[in-house]
C-alpha cells in the first residue's frame, strides 16, 4: 500500500511532536520526544541535537521508528530519563503508540539554519528520511503544538485586563513565545488565530 502520512494527520511542511525510538548498541531500545516535519506523504525531516542517544543511534543504524502517541507519561519519562524496556513492543515500537512509521535515513547534514532560541546551529544534524512502512493501530492524529499554544494564549488573553503591570508583561512575553512557536510549527488556522489575537491585543493598546 502507498504510504501516506496524511492518514495520521501529518500535513506537508508542518511539524509534529512524536516519540522516536531507536536501537542502542547493546540491542536495547531508546525513546525520546522529537519534532518531525512532514516533507512529503512518505518523507520526513528532523533536526536532532548532538549528544543525544537518539542521534548517535540513528547515525549508527541509519534507521529509526516514529511513534504517534498522546501518552503524556511517555513524553515525560523519555525526556527526563531512559524509558524502561517494558514500554517497548515488537521491533522497538512503543506499546502505547496509536501508530508508528519506520524510517530509513536518506541524508545527514550539519544544520545550517539557526531557529532554536537556545542552542547553536552547529550543534545539530538535519536528518532526511524515507518512510518505509506505516502502521495505524488506532485512529489518531500526530500532535502539533500550534493548537495547544493557541488555546493557552486565549486563556491568558481572557486574564490580560485583570492582571497587574508585572503580570501583563509576563503575558506579553508568553504571547511572543507562543506567536514565535506557532509561526514555526502551527497549521495555517493556528497562525490565523494568533494573528487575530495579536491584532486584538494591539487594539487594546498592548505591544505584543
Ligand atoms: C516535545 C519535545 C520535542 C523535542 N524535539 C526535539 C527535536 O526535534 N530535536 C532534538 O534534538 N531534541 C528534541 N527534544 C529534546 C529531546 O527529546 C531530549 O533532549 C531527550 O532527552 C533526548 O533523549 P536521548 O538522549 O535519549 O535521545 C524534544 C523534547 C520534547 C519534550
Amino acid at each position: 500500500m502507498k504510504i501516506d502520512l496524511s492518514l495520521i494527520g501529518m500535513e506537508k511542511g508542518r511539524q509534529y511532536e512524536t516519540i522516536i525510538t531507536t536501537k542502542n548498541c547493546d540491542n536495547t531500545y531508546n525513546a525520546a520526544p522529537i519534532g518531525v516535519i512532514c516533507s512529503a506523504p512518505d518523507r520526513i525531516v528532523n533536526r536532532i541535537f548532538k549528544g543525544s542517544h537518539t542521534l548517535d543511534n540513528i547515525i549508527r543504524e541509519r534507521e529509526f521508528i516514529v511513534n504517534i502517541t498522546h501518552d503524556v507519561e511517555v513524553f515525560t519519562i523519555s525526556t527526563i530519563e531512559n524509558l524502561p524496556q517494558d514500554y517497548f513492543g515488537d521491533g522497538g515500537t512503543l506499546k502505547c503508540g496509536d501508530a508508528f512509521f519506520k524510517c530509513e535515513v536518506i541524508s545527514l547534514k550539519e544544520a545550517v539554519k539557526q531557529s532554536d532560541p537556545i542552542k547553536k546551529k552547529d550543534e545539530a544534524i538535519v536528518i532526511k528520511a524515507q518512510v518505509t512502512e506505516l502502521v495505524i493501530k488506532n485512529n489518531t492524529k500526530a500532535f502539533n503544538r500550534g493548537f495547544s499554544y493557541v488555546v493557552e494564549t486565549l486563556a491568558n488573553f481572557t486574564r490580560f485586563d485583570l492582571a497587574d503591570d508585572n503580570k501583563k508583561e509576563d503575558y506579553i512575553n508568553k504571547f511572543r513565545e507562543a506567536y514565535r512557536v506557532t509561526r514555526k510549527v502551527g497549521t495555517a488556522d493556528d497562525k490565523k488565530a494568533m494573528t487575530i489575537i495579536k491584532k486584538e491585543l494591539e487594539n487594546r493598546g498592548y505591544e505584543p
